[in-house]
């Protein structure tokens, strides 16, 4: 059975001009249905966009986020970077963080701890991401991943209610493969186990990203413990993501 509240974070990427931001208009509409009102919509285009998708959401309910953030709290002599100050300013509300993309560029489970740090100071929502590799899968050290992940990303952060973790499998961004039912199921009810054991709370939200598209959408939704998708390229065809939507909470 379909989760009462689920969220629907789409992940831009290094995609998106001001025409695309036009197009949410449909996404809009869909956010004031009535049978809409528990879930959620973020979007999370790159950050020379956020203000301008602000100002055009800012009266619905759909909610905008960050890809990134630097890790520094302050403003400082960093060329090029954008911190969470930088980013709650443009009325962003949420903050992707520790997606496999810019870990593969360097973010290590030190970095990205740093920068929910800063995040959660400027009462940002982090959507904390973590994933295994093919080969971690393949030697079967996906738990082993993942509780390294969760608990180094998450030290010294007690109040974490403010955080949504993402669970997206590496092998699975942009593939077209997803893990199959039962395999999601059981590490998302690995990941939860984890943050019972650091006492957070149990309404923290666990998404899935990974190659969700309108076709396995249905499928994905069936599993009860997941409370919604992180979608990367489908949520750059607002056709495909109005279908992801729908038939998810259908
Ligand atoms: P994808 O990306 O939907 O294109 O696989 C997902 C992600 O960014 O995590």
């Amino acid at each position: 059975m379909t989760n009462n509240n689920m969220y629907f974070v789409a992940n831009w990427k290094m995609h998106g001009n001001t025409n695309d931001i036009e197009r949410s208009k449909s996404i809009i509409k869909i956010s004031k249905l009535k049978k809409f009102k528990n879930h959620k919509i973020i979007y999370c285009p790159p950050y020379t966009l956020l203000k301008t998708f602000f100002d055009k959401v800012k009266k619905s309910r759909i909610f905008v986020g960050a890809q990134n953030t630097h890790p520094g709290t302050e403003f400082g002599p960093f060329t090029g970077s954008i911190n969470s100050k930088l980013i709650k300013a443009t009325g962003a509300k949420y903050i992707i963080i520790g997606h496999s993309e810019n870990r593969k560029l360097g973010d290590t489970n030190f970095i990205i701890n740093k920068k929910i740090k800063s995040a959660l100071k400027e009462k940002l929502k982090v959507i904390f991401c973590i994933g295994e590799k093919y080969s971690e899968r393949k030697k079967k050290i996906t738990n082993l991943v993942l509780k390294k992940q969760i608990t180094k990303g998450l030290i010294g952060i007690k109040k974490n209610e403010n955080i949504i973790i993402s669970y997206e499998p590496i092998w699975s961004i942009g593939t077209g493969l997803i893990p199959t039912n039962v395999e999601l199921k059981k590490n998302i009810n690995f990941i939860r186990k984890i943050l019972n054991s650091l006492k957070a709370s149990k309404k923290m939200k666990i998404l899935y990203g990974g190659s969700v598209n309108p076709v396995n959408a249905k499928q994905l939704a069936e599993i009860s413990e997941i409370n919604g998708f992180l979608i990367g390229g489908a949520s750059l065809n607002s056709k495909k993501f109005i279908d992801i939507i729908k038939k998810t909470i259908n």
